[in-house]
């Protein structure tokens, strides 16, 4: 028999007359032959067709061993031993391989390559918190520095120190959200940060402390019992009226454009004296009068004043040398207004298709 370099597929043979050692030979074929394909195969149908090819009724091995009849008494015995061993090298390796994709396939998923990608979602901030960062940025560029205080409030810092007493309207539980623990309180406002920097700050002083503010408000399109403020605060000597003005108006013209104006119109807040309301020209019509300012041509932007002595005289600041001013601004109608939302309830629903626009 002519000898092939790699073992041909073995052929099915009848129960006649074989030269020695054939069958023996054959089974080492079979076996190489089953096990190369056997490892190759990648998915379990042609698994199942390799057993039927070497294993089925019809198969190689069954053929094979089919021709033991015409084997010598001596060669018999051998030749059945090593098809057994054959038939069950056959049998591991199916096995082996059948678990082997089971596992892989658990590993590594069908990938389709032709759907299409998952899309990445770009994150965005709320629109409030843009506007915060913003206002943020022109105080920054106009020379204050952030500070911070907690939302949880005493009754000291949020009332009596900013010359708020006790029979003041405004601490009425119906503006006030009380804690269980007396006198802590959410606090009602920033102005709170203004008294805890003075606390640990000497004069000079300039700073914003933007945040959360909760009012017990019942919610409607103007209202809601969270909010935000941005308190600004400049203490130093000779700080007067005029350099406030000044700020807001670079201010206003920073996040409206050149042409914006403010104006103030008088007020009263316990904690500053003069006090004012902050307008700005109306950006959305500039000033003509619409439908979001009312037709008056002006927005409202918050309050602000000049500190109030009785604030910086029990935090150890001379009022006879030291002036400042204070204001409070509000994001929210800023962000209205830019934004033409007309219900601030908008902004905390938390509906990502509001909120996605922005
Ligand atoms: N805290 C005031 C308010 O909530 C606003 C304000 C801040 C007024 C600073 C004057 C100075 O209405």
């Amino acid at each position: 028999m002519a000898q092939k370099t790699r073992p041909g597929p073995a052929v099915a043979v009848g129960p006649f007359f074989q030269p020695d050692g054939y069958v023996l030979n054959n089974l080492e074929h079979i076996e190489e032959e089953a096990k190369r394909r056997i490892a190759a195969a990648s998915d379990t149908r042609s698994l199942e067709d390799l057993r039927v090819l070497f294993l089925g009724r019809k198969g190689k091995l069954t053929q094979l061993l089919r021709s033991l009849g015409t084997l010598s008494p001596e060669e018999r015995p051998l030749a059945g031993a090593r098809a057994n061993e054959v038939k069950n090298a056959i049998q591991q390796a199916l096995t082996a391989r059948t678990a082997e994709l089971a596992a892989g396939e658990k590993r590594e998923p069908f990938l389709d390559y032709t759907l299409p990608g998952r899309r990445v979602e770009l994150r965005r901030r709320h629109p409030v918190n843009q506007v915060i960062e913003e206002l943020v940025f022109i105080f920054c560029d106009l020379g204050f520095s952030v500070a911070e205080g907690p939302l949880i409030e005493t009754e000291h810092y949020n009332f009596d120190a900013l010359n708020t007493p006790p029979d003041h309207p405004v601490r009425d539980e119906k503006d006030t959200l009380f804690l269980r623990d007396f006198p802590l309180l959410l606090r009602t406002e920033t102005s709170p940060v203004q008294v805890r920097t003075l606390e640990h700050t000497k004069p000079p002083v300039r700073i914003i402390a933007p945040g959360r503010c909760y009012r017990n408000d019942t919610a409607d399109a103007r209202h809601y019992p969270v909010f935000h403020q941005i308190e600004g605060l400049w203490v130093d000597e000779g700080v007067s009226f005029a350099h406030l003005k000044g700020i807001l108006l670079e201010f206003a013209k920073s996040l409206f454009g050149p042409e914006a104006q403010v104006r103030f119109r008088p007020h009263f807040f316990p904690f500053t004296e003069p006090s004012a309301e902050i307008e700005a020209t109306c950006p959305a019509c500039g000033g003509g009068g619409c439908r979001t300012c009312s037709g008056t041509g002006w927005i409202e932007l918050g309050g602000a004043g000049m500190v109030d002595p009785a604030v910086l005289a029990p935090l150890g600041i001379d009022p006879e040398i030291y002036t400042g001013f204070a204001f409070g601004i509000g994001p929210e109608r800023i962000a209205m207004v830019r934004y033409g939302v007309t219900d601030i309830r908008l902004f905390y629903e938390n509906d990502l298709r509001f909120l996605r626009q922005f």
